[in-house]
């Protein structure tokens, strides 16, 4: 049928929209690319993030997820207050608001209800709303001032991996040219960085055999499976734990490092699998210290971690990017990790059972 030809060779969609990222991440700096070679921005929404005291992020699932590493990019490169919050608690936990808040929504299908239910309420309060999602003409484009595209391309498999790393360049240049307008110096060369980003993903998309034997390793028998990690990449191992979950059905949670002894370390017997990441050079040491803490308790410890940082027990050494931009790459081997858990278990990768690609009831 249609489908068949659409995967190509590949037998499923999920493996094939983890291999197009590089090209996407190649598509988003062309898509955001003037003449004279600098990233653009259509300039009312540079002008709408200048003109408020404090970005409030709203998203669900991965999109939350890209959403709490985009608040890093936002704060560190453009200096603007964010907040993230998941949609479905917005209306129940609403926090005070700044008085010139600018709202800033992230949806793959740009359908998902509980996020429109906010956009809804904030629109009648008189606010502003930018839309980042891969569908034009979507619901939640249609109905707030601005949107940016993820140029990402149709993501069919309900887990979400393409469009989570678009998310995140997409965010990234959103605060580089916000950054740039405000006379502020991100200190380094975006669109340089993102070219090594996807030069580093194609890499990363070639190592899927160790990546397999690493999954079979870890992940084969095992009822549990926790991912760890500070900093930004405490976030890409909630994503990591959630792409487990959702196709292998394997119960996984993402921890702060830090947080282990306040409660999750009890839960360590032995042979749980542990996965954690250590990209950011200030926590290095740290992370490595809560690897040995589970270790101590019995734990199978598999950590990933960015070249330069790397030690001998690591499992596997992901390719140097610039610091900040480490989730676009980072997330790539927990993203091909629960593809193969789930390929070993027999589940049914790109539909997992309960769950739907765009949930458009509250
Ligand atoms: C559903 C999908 C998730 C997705 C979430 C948000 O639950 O199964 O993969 O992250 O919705 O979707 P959105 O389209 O708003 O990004």
């Amino acid at each position: 049928d249609a489908s068949d030809i659409e995967k190509g060779t590949y037998p499923h969609y999920m493996l094939k929209e983890i291999d197009e990222q590089p090209a996407v991440m190649r598509k988003i700096i062309q898509a955001y690319q003037n003449d004279q070679g600098e990233l653009t921005i259509d300039p009312d929404i540079i002008y709408a993030m200048n003109n408020s005291d404090r970005v409030y992020i709203i998203a669900a699932g991965t999109s939350y997820h890209a959403g709490l590493v985009g608040k890093q990019f936002i704060e560190k490169m453009a200096r603007i207050p964010v907040e993230v919050h998941i949609s479905s608690e917005f209306g129940y936990n609403m926090p005070l608001l700044s008085e010139k808040p600018l709202f800033v929504f992230i949806s793959q299908s740009g359908e998902t209800a509980d996020s429109r239910a906010v956009l809804v309420n904030i629109k009648e309060k008189g606010y502003q709303a930018l839309t980042i999602t891969n569908v034009p003409g979507s619901t939640l484009s249609r109905e707030a001032d601005h949107t940016l595209l993820l140029h990402a391309g149709p993501e069919i498999a309900v887990a979400s991996t393409k469009a989570y790393t678009a998310q995140l360049a997409v965010l990234a240049i959103l605060a580089e040219v916000t950054a740039k307008s405000r006379n502020l110096d991100p200190g380094f060369d975006l669109i340089h960085e993102l070219g090594l980003v996807a030069n580093a993903m194609e890499v990363l998309c070639d190592s899927k055999e160790i990546i397999e034997h690493i999954s079979r390793e870890f992940l084969s028998v095992t009822r549990n499976a926790f991912f760890i990690g500070r900093g930004i990449d405490y976030y890409v191992g909630l994503e990591g734990a959630l792409k487990l979950k959702e196709i292998s059905y394997i119960q996984a949670e993402g921890f702060a490092g830090g947080e282990l002894k306040h409660g999750t370390i009890a839960l360590i017997e032995e042979g749980t699998p542990v996965i954690a990441l250590a990209t950011q050079e200030s926590v290095n040491l740290s992370i490595r210290g809560n690897v040995k803490e589970v270790v101590a308790r019995g734990a199978n410890p598999c950590i990933i971690s960015m070249k330069g940082l790397n030690m001998d027990e690591d499992s596997f050494v992901i390719p140097e990017v610039h610091e900040l931009l480490t989730p676009l790459i980072s997330v790539v081997p927990l993203q091909i990790l629960a593809y193969y858990a789930a390929l070993h278990r027999d589940c049914d990768v790109d539909k997992p059972r309960n769950l739907a690609k765009s949930v458009t009831v509250e």
